[in-house]
């Protein structure tokens, strides 16, 4: 695992969307699997500035997110399929019709994430997949558990991932199911790339780096990929060394 410790978020984020960037121009169709959550927007704000000063189109691209919670309407303002719209695909040169985000409200749950696994495997794989970590270790919506999850499939939030994501939902509840791709899903990109940011983060980020490869901190796993890139500010690598 390559580990970067950054001096500052804007700094880290300017490299993550080098990072992008790179497999934006190299590929003649390039696939990016994607994240919510507060660990990415600067990312997402930075290859904006690289679109509008021309450097960057998103014509060819498409993207795969990683999840979405179950039983909020679509346009929820809580939704990632709102997240992502905000954030960055009404800001670019996307087509729509290449981008991917779970539907929490499929009929057949199950079925749905059969289907959305053979989407991504049709486009070829993910070519650079963006990851946030939970502070217990999670990734995507995989929380820590007993055996690593494979494909697409539907979870059950824990207290701790509902305790943290809570305070977005001021005037609903929070919903305690969500449809996530699999660390499976997530192994098999071509490239990881994790942001951790914050104190907060320092436990999680240092089991993923130095504990055992083990399925109750998800994001260990990422020891074992071939290239996986861990982006930390001084806080969430405050635990290495
Ligand atoms: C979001 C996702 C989650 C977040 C994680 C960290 O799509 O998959 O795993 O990356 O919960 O969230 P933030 O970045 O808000 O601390």
């Amino acid at each position: 695992m390559d580990i970067r410790v950054f001096d500052g978020k804007k700094k880290l984020a300017s490299f993550a969307a080098d990072l992008f960037s790179e497999v934006i121009k190299n590929n003649a169709r390039p696939v990016l699997g994607l994240a919510t959550g507060a660990s990415p927007i600067d990312t997402y704000k930075e290859l904006i500035k690289r679109f509008n000063a021309g450097e960057l189109s998103f014509k060819n691209v498409t993207t795969f997110n990683l999840d979405e919670y179950c039983g909020l309407p679509k346009n929820d303002k809580n939704s990632y399929y709102t997240f992502m719209m905000e954030n960055l695909f009404d800001h670019v040169d996307i087509d729509l019709k290449n981008v991917n985000i779970p539907d929490g409200n499929a009929e057949d749950p199950e079925a749905y994430a059969k289907e959305y696994e053979e989407k991504i495997k049709a486009a070829g794989g993910i070519d650079i997949q963006l990851l946030g970590i939970g502070v217990n270790g999670h990734i995507g919506f995989n929380e820590p558990t007993d055996r690593f999850s494979e494909g697409t499939h539907v979870v059950k939030l824990t207290d701790s991932t509902i305790e943290a994501n809570s305070r977005y939902f001021t005037d609903s509840e929070m919903p305690r199911y969500a449809v996530t791709m699999g660390v499976g899903s997530i192994m098999a990109a071509k490239k990881i790339v994790l942001i951790a940011t914050g104190r907060a983060k320092a436990q999680a980020v240092f089991e993923t780096v130095k504990g055992e490869v083990t399925p109750s901190c998800p994001a260990s796993i990422l020891q074992t990929h071939k290239d996986a890139i861990l982006l930390l500010d001084k806080a969430a690598a405050s635990l290495l060394k």
